[in-house]
């Protein structure tokens, strides 16, 4: 059996971490033959509830779960990690400004960056779940800079798994026979969902979606629309955000940056962009990826419509506008 990895899930005492921590546990992320050490960071006020969920921990019987760390100290949780999942972050309060949520949580990813770039191994692999996830992920990333950028992800996986899920149901198939469904820009309502390069496995072959459900004004507006607002309606009915999906997802995310994607398949993920589809540099988006041997490369040469264009350049300025915000919280 392997040597155990240190992974830290931060937010550890909260509602996604719940759900995160049995599948890390388990074995379904880093796989059945991967023991792994866990470190969970919460803020002090959190520290009596994050002791009820190490004693359930210790309570799962897992035997690839060595050691468990509690505590409130970055410079603890992020030593040597080898997997980060950086849930936590301060929610939207009613009345809270766009820009005083994003001030809240530069300063928390401002610590974190800097305390992975001083104690996590420096091929750690860091995925920002805890939301704004694209600008806290750059924020992160801009302070540790001895890991390489490529290593900060942002969660786009679980609107890849509402997108996938949706387009099943409306066909009328089971979920894993779509593929290739592309959440493009940031994990926000301006996120565009896009099936021009989707596939479905039908008893007849594999057939595109687009020409399978054959009605451009549903995938355009309808099926758009659903998506970038699923996780307002989630918060609607259950009166808190999602958090088991989310968890699901966060793990869909690890996995396959740890194991890799199939030939021919792909996955989305915030990472940093390099410019590829005429996005701007620097700034975190949701791309196509295809996994080897623990690297990313974004997917390219996809055809991409005037309508597709549209949708790319909103979110993309969304995200410029974020990353504005930002710089001018940290200069003051
Ligand atoms: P929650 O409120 O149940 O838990 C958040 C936890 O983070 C709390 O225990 C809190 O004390 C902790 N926390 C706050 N500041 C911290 C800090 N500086 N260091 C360590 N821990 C800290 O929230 P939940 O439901 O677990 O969601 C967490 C985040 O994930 C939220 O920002 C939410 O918006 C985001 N989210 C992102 C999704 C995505 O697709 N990217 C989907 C769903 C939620």
């Amino acid at each position: 059996m392997a040597e155990p990895i240190n992974v830290v899930v931060t937010g550890a005492a909260g509602q996604i971490a719940y759900s995160l921590l049995y599948q890390l546990a388990a074995g379904s992320v880093f796989g059945p033959e991967q023991p792994i050490n866990l470190r969970l960071l919460d803020i002090p006020p959190m520290m009596k509830v994050l002791d009820g969920v190490v004693m359930e921990l210790q309570d799962l019987a897992l035997p690839l779960l060595r050691e468990i760390l509690p505590t409130a100290e970055p410079a603890k949780a992020f030593e040597n990690v080898a997997a980060a999942f950086l849930v936590g972050a301060m929610p939207r309060k009613e009345g809270m400004e766009r820009k005083d949520l994003l001030a809240a949580n530069v300063d928390i990813f401002k610590v974190q960056g800097e305390a992975l770039d001083k104690h996590a191994r420096k091929d750690v692999k860091v995925l920002v779940v805890g939301n704004p996830a694209n600008t806290n992920a750059l924020i992160c990333s801009h302070y540790a800079p001895s890991i390489p950028k490529e290593n900060f992800t942002a969660m786009t996986r679980l609107d890849q798994n509402r997108a996938q899920a949706a387009i099943a149901a409306r066909i009328g198939v089971q979920v894993d026979k779509v593929k290739n469904v592309i959440i493009w820009g940031n994990h926000s309502s301006t996120q565009y969902p896009d099936v021009a390069h989707a596939t479905v496995a039908l008893s007849s072959g594999v057939k595109p979606v687009p020409s399978e459900i054959n009605d451009d004004e549903w995938l355009n507006s309808t099926f758009v629309e659903t998506i970038q607002k699923r996780g307002a309606a989630v918060i609607a009915a259950r009166k808190m955000s999602s958090a088991m999906s989310a968890a699901k997802a966060a793990g869909d995310h690890m996995r396959d940056w740890w194991f890799g994607t199939k030939t021919g398949e792909w996955v989305s993920m915030g990472v940093v962009s390099d410019g590829s589809y005429g996005i701007p540099k620097d700034v975190v988006f949701s791309f196509p990826v295809a996994i080897k041997n623990k690297q990313y490369e974004i997917v390219q040469n996809l055809s991409i419509s005037n309508f597709a264009k549209s949708k790319l350049d909103v979110t993309s300025k969304e995200l410029e506008e974020e990353r504005a915000e930002a710089n001018n919280v940290l200069k003051k």
